[in-house]
């Protein structure tokens, strides 16, 4: 039967655009040098977390078997939930499923004109996550995209609304995942004092890695005097799944009687919050691992922009390689593939026209002996011209 969707896949096909889904192959785990995931602090073999997800499964079964709304839940979540609010500093916390969701839900449920008596106004750094770009698309919010860390520019685009009395969001990622670099906090911090706008933050590539005890880059900021919503998953640093929010406790109530993601969907499984309970209290105990990262970070920035590569504004353990060349991306990371180095090939829409690049995810568990491995097959294809 013929459907429309034939035709988009058959002419995707015949670009680089087209995605497909790496093939698992059985290897050697000792020969392979993994740089394609964001299991950063290697937490996602972590034997204590593991213990206590099957010490769930154990006592409350597989499936959480309904939504939090309908039935009642076992008791990790609120002890989640508690711990999280006290780290982050903030009255209250809210577990989701997945950071998608959780953005998703989120932003559209703060967003909603019929609350806010008038369509909101959106400052949105021009790189932030698909799943935030999504939820204000779905919002119908007024949508003013500021570039990437400019707080110069944010700053124009704020005064240019100053006299305009609608609700007024800033948006950003604190980590930025395809890039690496670090959103401006304080100049963010300081510019919604001064504009009267609501901030809201995502976490999901700095939680279990920034600020105090790994808790994220907000951490390093009073944000008592500006009203805020944080985000952060549990999929990255803390190698397992699901997202918090972290926000005041009347923020909490309306998500639990607003966020659709949250009211109509089953609630995540008990062994999935049992291991993101364990995963965030052994974060504050992971300094030592935050220092290996970081210097591992700075090794391997200084070897490639030595080697003349282009990293962009990278100041953290995700480091791309921007080659623009799309073919060159896949052609790279398919070679690097068969030599049992493994990084992920971006291309656009994921990331801005032409600027396409492999993506570098240093994890704690890597070594110098792992970069040194790295930066020897790439001076291969460089001298031999393979791109
Ligand atoms: C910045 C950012 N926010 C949200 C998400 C979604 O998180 P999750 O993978 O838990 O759905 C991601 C995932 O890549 C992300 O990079």
């Amino acid at each position: 039967m013929y459907t429309p969707y034939q035709d988009y896949i058959h002419t995707l096909n015949n670009t680089l655009k087209y995605r497909k889904l790496p093939i698992f192959r059985q290897e050697k785990f000792s020969s392979v040098l993994d740089f394609s995931n964001n299991d950063y602090l290697g937490l996602s073999q972590h034997p204590k977390i593991l213990k206590e997800a099957i010490n769930a499964i154990q006592i409350y079964g597989m499936g959480a078997k309904s939504s939090r709304i309908s039935s009642i839940y076992h008791p990790f979540c609120d002890q989640l939930e508690t711990q999280i609010a006290l780290d982050k500093k903030t009255e209250a916390a809210l577990f989701f499923s997945s950071g998608f969701q959780a953005n998703f839900s989120v932003l559209s449920a703060i967003l909603d004109r019929g609350i806010l008596g008038g369509c909101p106004v959106v400052f949105s750094d021009r790189l932030n996550h698909a799943s935030i770009y999504q939820a204000l698309l779905f919002s119908q919010c007024e949508w003013v995209r500021y570039r990437h860390l400019d707080t110069k520019h944010l700053q124009c685009l704020l005064e240019k609304y100053a006299k305009d009395s609608r609700p007024k969001f800033i948006v950003t990622e604190t980590v930025f995942g395809m890039d690496g670099d670090t959103a401006p906090l304080k100049d963010i911090h300081a510019l919604a004092l001064k504009y009267k706008t609501f901030v809201y933050l995502d976490e999901a590539h700095a939680t279990g890695l920034f600020g105090i005890n790994g808790y994220g880059c907000s951490t390093l900021q009073d944000w008592s005097q500006v009203p805020h919503i944080i985000m952060g998953t549990f999929s990255k640093a803390l190698g397992g799944s699901g997202a918090y929010i972290a926000c005041s406790k009347i923020l909490k109530e309306y998500l639990i009687n607003k966020a659709q993601g949250f009211i109509y969907s089953t609630a995540p499984s008990p062994c999935v919050v049992a291991a993101a309970l364990r995963a965030w209290n052994l974060i504050k105990t992971m300094n030592k691992e935050r220092l290996h990262l970081k210097s591992l970070g700075e090794s391997f920035r200084k070897m490639l922009t030595e080697q003349g590569e282009d990293i962009g504004s990278s100041t953290t353990h995700i480091i791309p390689i921007i080659l623009k060349n799309e073919e060159s991306v896949m052609e790279i990371q398919h070679y690097l593939g068969f030599k049992h180095i493994y990084v992920s090939g971006i291309r656009p829409p994921t990331v801005p026209p032409n600027q396409a690049r492999l993506r570098i995810g240093l994890k704690a568990l890597h070594t110098q002996e792992d970069l040194l491995r790295f930066m020897q097959e790439w001076k291969k294809l460089r001298e031999n011209r393979i791109y």
